[in-house]
């Protein structure tokens, strides 16, 4: 049992205001507590905007979540922009790594460095490159070349995080009642949409698991 009864304390007060995100950070949280210190955790694309919670404010939740482990848990996060990177220095504590950067290239430079110092990463969490939901695909590539370049440092129980990526489905609408729900079509089964689908796309050749699937998807077992 960890005793970080602050941020949960902290944590408690601060979910509700994550909207559609709150149902999976909450998860996050779950997980990284099973986790044994320390606590890594790898962003792709920082809070670049103080309280915009439509964003998710992810960096902040990490920043404190791992302070609150301790022995040497840490955050690194990367953002091409430097407007994104300086409002992040701001907000968050030294213990996160903030680098201005293109994630992919970021990436496989740390993959080197980690595997050099043999540090093995809790969780990536990639929200970089935001997504066209009318065209996703260039977003969806981008989070692929992500997972590309940090695939020979995905341990069995690593956990891969991309936010913006929802289940997606071919749907029906009953006809004799038009103000009911939407119902999902039997022929084709639901999928994972926005930044992650190629994401999934990939983790199904692999039998990587879908952990979670809310606004954000996660999954586990790459490299089992
Ligand atoms: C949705 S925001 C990140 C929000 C943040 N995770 C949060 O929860 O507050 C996406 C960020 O990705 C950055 N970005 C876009 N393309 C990128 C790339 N190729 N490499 C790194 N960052 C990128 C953008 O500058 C932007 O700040």
């Amino acid at each position: 049992m960890n005793d970080n009864s602050n941020f949960q304390e902290w944590f408690k007060n601060f979910s509700p205001k994550l909207g559609l995100r709150e149902t999976s950070f909450k998860k996050i949280i779950q997980f990284l507590d099973s986790q044994p210190a320390p606590i890594t955790i790898v962003e792709t694309g920082c809070l670049r905007k103080e309280d915009n919670f439509l964003d998710g404010q992810s960096t902040l939740i990490f920043d404190k979540y791992t302070l609150s482990r301790g022995n040497g848990s840490k955050v690194y996060t990367v953002d091409i922009n430097p407007k994104s990177t300086e409002v992040c220095k701001k907000v968050v504590s030294k213990n996160v790594d903030v680098a201005t950067d293109d994630s992919v290239r970021y990436l496989n430079n740390l993959a080197k460095i980690f595997i050099d110092k043999s540090i093995k990463v809790t969780m990536f969490f990639l929200d970089s490159y935001d997504v066209d939901w009318r065209h996703p695909y260039p977003s969806a590539a981008h989070h692929l070349k992500e997972l590309t370049a940090i695939q020979k440092i995905l341990d069995k129980n690593t956990l891969v995080v991309v936010d913006d990526a929802p289940a997606i489905g071919h749907l029906e609408r009953s006809e004799e009642n038009l103000s009911k729900d939407w119902k999902v079509m039997q022929s084709f089964s639901p999928t994972i949409g926005g930044k992650g689908f190629l994401v999934h796309e990939y983790a199904c050749h692999v039998k990587a698991k879908v952990f979670f699937s809310h606004y954000q998807t996660a999954w586990i077992g790459f490299n089992q």
